[in-house]
């Protein structure tokens, strides 16, 4: 659907010859929509920008659309939509099942590498952001027509499992009744033990070796430390309400095939060089190169990127490429895209995005902390949110206050706050999404078809209608710029929009076109709130 901005801007560039910028208006005053093309023509031309702006106005027919447009202060074009044609805007979404969200041209595949845990140990509180955030993008891009491979980059490979295997060997443990809290604390164990003890440390690295080397019986134990842990993921993924499934679990240990061919290509090409007996690549603008193989000749963390990126191109046809991890790790990812773009494996009609995210604190202002000083648990914030409300509103809680502020930024896990069902919260959006319910149910039009909207006359009854039709150039702007806070703005703001309206414009009481449209205005708020809620990831019920 062609939206009333994208028809306004156009005839306007026109009869300007330039974008016109056209941006809501700030103020209600200065109409729906503002623009100050005037203002840069006459800076240009030298002469007066009100002159300016009136020959605009005269050559603009935008009549069909807008009410007589205004002249502001030194030149500014102020546009209001007419009544009639924000209702059948309105109506227009109602018709149509994508509610005016627009998909992306042209189509993309898009791999979203999130949430991706460590096994034998619980999820902490950043992996509370990945799996939020990176639900969130999946959903959104799958709006926009994207088709979306989510990728679960587990950490199931690495030194770690030679001391985690020898432990469970020492400890004579039964991997039957070891669940994952129980797999974290023979990690703690076999760490503890990794230092006390060379001759462990020693068997601890052969073990590495064995497995490495793919000796069964290993592997069976290394097998089972995955199963286990996958059992905890998945109970948290369930309890989060994430899309996340075994399918998209891409370990760092599925790449193992593809590090010693990619070390050869990189070497043979002389793109990775030896140093200090590491095989590494070095890119412009980084202190550190990357290391292919170390100088034990084993492969780590960034060489299987490395391969990751290799797969998702080459295998999944991916031409854009979006990793949610803590903001520490962008410099990794800065370095391993420059690695790919100088081996050809990343060519440039592929995107990629770091989205980093700040660190969830405490309301003392700290990282959050369990008592004992570890990083919290994911599943010990979940208990606590719902301490003060029951487990609906606090996941809508805590995924609204993840997206709701600016990814990169930190954010207070405040769960008294948070849980609000005032102010900018979760449970507000889903308290105003119930209400819309209620009233039609009391009209008993839950299943009323919401096109109808016309006769719209009072400022408030405008206002939310003018916000309805912004859905989908929302929509569309997070899935580009992958900022999810714009949506929360957006989705608060119409909340706030239709509280007013139900406050100023009775409905129930009302009669006749006024009251059927008033309906359709409830009808359109519930179905935008519900999508707009269910693109976060939270939630819209009907009662609470
Ligand atoms: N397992 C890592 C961690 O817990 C995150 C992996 C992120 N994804 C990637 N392709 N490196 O910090």
């Amino acid at each position: 659907m062609h939206s009333l901005t994208d028809e306004l801007t156009a005839r306007l560039r026109a009869v300007a010859g330039v974008d016109p910028e056209l941006r809501p208006a700030t103020k209600p005053e200065f109409g729906h929509f503002q623009s100050n093309v005037a203002l840069r023509l006459a800076k240009d031309r030298g002469v007066n920008p009100r002159q300016v702006a009136a020959d605009l106005v005269t050559r603009l027919n935008v009549d069909d659309i807008c009410l007589p447009i205004e002249i502001a202060g030194p030149g500014f074009l102020n546009l209001r939509l007419r009544p009639d044609v924000l209702a059948q805007a309105v109506n227009d979404m109602a018709a149509d099942p994508a509610l005016g969200v627009t998909a992306l041209e042209p189509r993309q595949t898009a791999v979203v590498d999130y949430s991706s845990p460590n096994v034998a140990k619980q999820m902490h509180v950043g992996h509370l952001r990945t799996t939020i955030i990176g639900d969130c993008f999946v959903r959104v891009l799958r709006a926009v027509g994207t088709t979306v491979i989510p990728q679960n980059h587990m950490g199931d490979w690495g030194r770690q499992f030679g001391m985690l295997i020898e432990q469970i060997a020492d400890e004579n443990l039964d991997l039957d009744a070891l669940d994952l809290p129980g797999a974290e604390a023979l990690y703690l164990r076999a760490n503890a033990h990794l230092d006390a003890d060379a001759a462990f440390a020693e068997r601890a690295r052969a073990r590495v070796v064995a497995l490495q080397s793919g000796d069964e019986a290993t592997k069976a134990v290394w097998r089972r430390l995955i199963e286990i842990s996958l059992t905890g993921f998945n109970a948290t993924y369930q309890r989060l309400g994430v899309l996340l499934t075994d399918d998209d679990i891409a370990g760092e240990s599925s790449y193992n095939d593809m590090l010693g061919p990619i070390a050869d290509d990189l070497e043979a090409r002389g793109i990775a060089v030896h140093d200090q007996g590491a095989l590494v690549v070095f890119v412009d603008g980084f202190d550190a190169p990357a290391i292919i193989r170390n100088s034990a000749g084993g492969y780590g963390y960034d060489v299987t990127d490395v391969a990751a990126i290799k797969h998702r191109v080459d295998d999944l046809h991916a031409d854009r490429l979006i990793y949610v991890t803590d903001v520490r790790q962008r410099g990794h990812f800065e370095l391993i895209f420059g690695v790919c773009r100088r081996a050809g494996y990343l060519p440039d009609s592929v995107t990629v995005q770091h989205v980093g995210y700040g660190m969830v604190m405490g309301v003392d202002g700290r990282p959050f902390k369990t008592r004992e000083g570890t990083a919290a648990h994911l599943d010990d914030l979940l208990d606590d949110a719902e301490q003060v409300a029951s487990p609906a509103i606090a996941l809508a809680a805590i995924k609204y206050a993840d997206l709701s502020n600016q990814l990169q930024k930190d954010y207070v896990f405040d769960a008294d706050r948070m849980t609000k069902t005032f102010g900018d919260t979760g449970p507000y959006l889903q308290y105003a999404h119930a209400r819309t319910a209620q009233i039609l149910a009391r009209a008993q039009l839950e299943n009323l078809t919401w096109g109808g909207v016309e006769a719209i006359a009072e400022p408030a009854e405008i206002d939310l209608a003018l916000a309805l039709t912004g859905f989908g150039g929302v929509v569309t702007e997070v899935a580009t710029l992958l900022t999810p806070h714009k949506l929360c703005i957006y989705l608060y703001d119409l909340a706030t929009k239709y509280s007013v309206f139900y406050e100023q414009c009775p409905v129930l009481t009302s009669e006749g076109a006024t009251r059927s449209s008033r309906l359709a205005l409830c009808a359109a708020t519930k179905t935008v709130l519900a999508t707009g809620l269910r693109l976060l990831g939270i939630a819209a019920p009907d009662r609470m």
